[in-house]
Parts: structure tokens; C-alpha cells; sequence
């Protein structure tokens, strides 16, 4: 008797413990896509800026060609080009973002602001026997993340700016949020390369999610940002006196909620 009972416990735990398997498996395999985080959003965001700026930087020395009338960097060619540079640098294809999702949302607002800006800068780039003509990757981010204000209709916002003391152009200046984290939390010694930071913040008195992307000088950034301190690099700016490897900007992600 004792035996049975123990018997007949111990199949029915194997009948339960079998069904809260397999309800488990049914939940995994049928649960939608999962909803991105703020911090996968804005970083997600952020690295679209970065790989349609690079697809600017690539070909600054043919945009800068005096001999070539039409080059080819149209806004298709520059999504396109982005959309590729963001694949390899996340592994995800930007086309797989849910639409309706907040995330798809701004993802489109980015590539609208994008082809707006690569189509008004079509006839400046194509104008044959010009050669610097001022289309820099700064340039570009700012032109984005100035349109992106209208076609991302108020839900969040994007900035290129730089420490206040390197700043170039007054429009990318940080506010104090921004040059708060960059002074005390990226140009800390101890701050480990290339971590962003992220919290909630007020933002011209609206709660939002903040995240800041710290980006470095290169060798290819000192002609312009570089020693000597002062001296006028070749678009008549003043150089900030930077070296390499130093903190020389930060991409800025607000989302409001
Ligand atoms: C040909 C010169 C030139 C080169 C090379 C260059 N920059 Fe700049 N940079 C500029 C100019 C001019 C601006 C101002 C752009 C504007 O009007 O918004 C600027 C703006 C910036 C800004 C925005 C904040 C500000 O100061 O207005 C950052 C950040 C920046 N540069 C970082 C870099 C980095 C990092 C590199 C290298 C990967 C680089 N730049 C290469 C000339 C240059």
C-alpha cells in the first residue's frame, strides 16, 4: 500500500513537471519579437549616424575632387551604403526593425533625415571644378540630427556635440547634462573606453531616457581637431590642439516617453 501511494505520487509529479515543460517550450516558440529596451533603441539610433557618416567619410577625398562633376553619392547610394555599414557593425538588418514599433519609427525618421539631406546637398557635391566644398561628416550628422528633429515629431532627438572647450559650431554645443557626463564620467581616467552612459533626466522639463555615446580622435581627425592649438586647418576652422586617442565628441540620444 505504502508502496503504491509512493508510485502513483511519483507519476503524477512526472505528468506535471512534463506539462510545465512543454507549456514552457509553447510560450518560447510563440512569443513575439521582444520589445527593445530605451538603452537598444538609442544606441541602435546612434550606430545608424555613425555608419551613414562613415559612408561620408569613405569617400571624402572623391567628394572633394575638383575633376568629377556627378559622384554617384546620392541619398539611395548613401542608405543603401549605411544600411551595410550598420549590418556589419551589429548584425542585425535594419529592414527586420518592426515598423510600428518606436524603434522602426525612428529608424525611418533617421533615413528620411538622411535622403533630405543627402538630396539638398546634391548639387554642391556634383559642382565639377570645386573642390573642398564643406560636405565633412560632421557636417552631415549635424544636417541629420537638425532634420531628424522634424521627422522624428518630437519623440526623441539626436546630437553630435564635443566637450564645450572643442566645440566648433555653437549649434553642437552640449548642454549641461552632456557636458556634465563628459567631464566628470568620460574624461575620467578610470572610464573604460568607449562605454556609453545612460540614465533618466529631465529634459527641458519633460521626463526622458538619455544616452551618451563618447567618440575618440583618430589619426585622420588631427589635420582638423589636431597640435598646433589655434592654427587654421584647411575648411578656415581653428584647431582645437587634440591628440590621439583623446575624447573628442559624444553622440547625444534623448528619447521622450
Ligand atoms: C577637414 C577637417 C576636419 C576633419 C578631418 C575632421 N573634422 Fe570634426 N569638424 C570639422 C568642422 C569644420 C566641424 C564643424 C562642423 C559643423 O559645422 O557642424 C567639425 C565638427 C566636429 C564635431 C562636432 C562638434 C563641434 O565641434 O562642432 C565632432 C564631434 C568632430 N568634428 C569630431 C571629429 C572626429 C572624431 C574626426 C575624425 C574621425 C573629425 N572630426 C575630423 C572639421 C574636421
Amino acid at each position: 500500500m505504502h508502496t503504491y501511494a509512493f508510485k502513483y505520487h511519483q507519476s503524477i509529479k512526472t505528468v506535471f513537471l512534463g506539462l510545465a515543460a512543454l507549456s514552457i517550450v509553447f510560450s518560447l516558440s510563440f512569443q513575439p519579437a521582444h520589445a527593445e529596451t530605451d538603452e537598444e533603441i538609442a544606441i541602435s539610433v546612434a550606430t545608424l549616424l555613425r555608419s551613414a557618416r562613415a559612408v561620408i567619410s569613405d569617400r571624402q577625398k572623391h567628394i572633394n575632387n575638383p575633376d568629377i562633376g556627378d559622384k554617384g553619392v546620392s541619398s539611395d547610394f548613401v542608405i543603401a551604403t549605411a544600411k551595410t555599414n550598420y549590418m556589419k557593425a551589429t548584425g542585425n538588418s535594419l529592414d527586420a526593425i518592426d515598423k510600428s514599433s518606436l524603434h522602426g519609427q525612428l529608424i525611418d525618421a533617421e533615413l528620411q533625415a538622411i535622403k533630405k539631406v543627402m538630396d539638398e546637398a546634391q548639387t554642391s557635391i556634383n559642382e565639377q571644378g570645386v573642390g573642398l566644398k564643406g560636405f565633412l561628416p560632421a557636417v552631415f550628422a549635424r544636417l541629420v540630427t537638425q532634420n531628424f528633429k522634424n521627422s522624428a515629431n518630437g519623440k526623441a532627438t539626436i546630437k553630435l556635440t564635443a566637450p564645450k572647450d572643442y566645440v566648433r559650431n555653437r549649434a553642437n554645443r552640449p548642454d549641461k547634462w552632456e557636458q556634465n557626463i563628459i567631464q566628470e564620467v568620460f574624461r575620467s581616467p578610470s572610464h573604460p573606453i568607449g562605454q556609453h552612459f545612460a540614465e533618466t533626466a529631465d529634459v527641458k522639463g519633460k521626463t526622458a531616457y538619455r544616452l551618451i555615446l563618447p567618440e575618440y580622435y583618430k589619426e585622420s581627425c588631427l589635420g582638423c581637431h589636431g597640435m598646433p592649438k589655434g592654427e587654421r586647418d584647411i575648411t578656415g576652422g581653428k584647431k582645437e590642439g587634440g591628440v590621439l586617442g583623446e575624447l573628442g565628441g559624444a553622440i547625444s540620444v534623448v528619447i521622450y516617453r
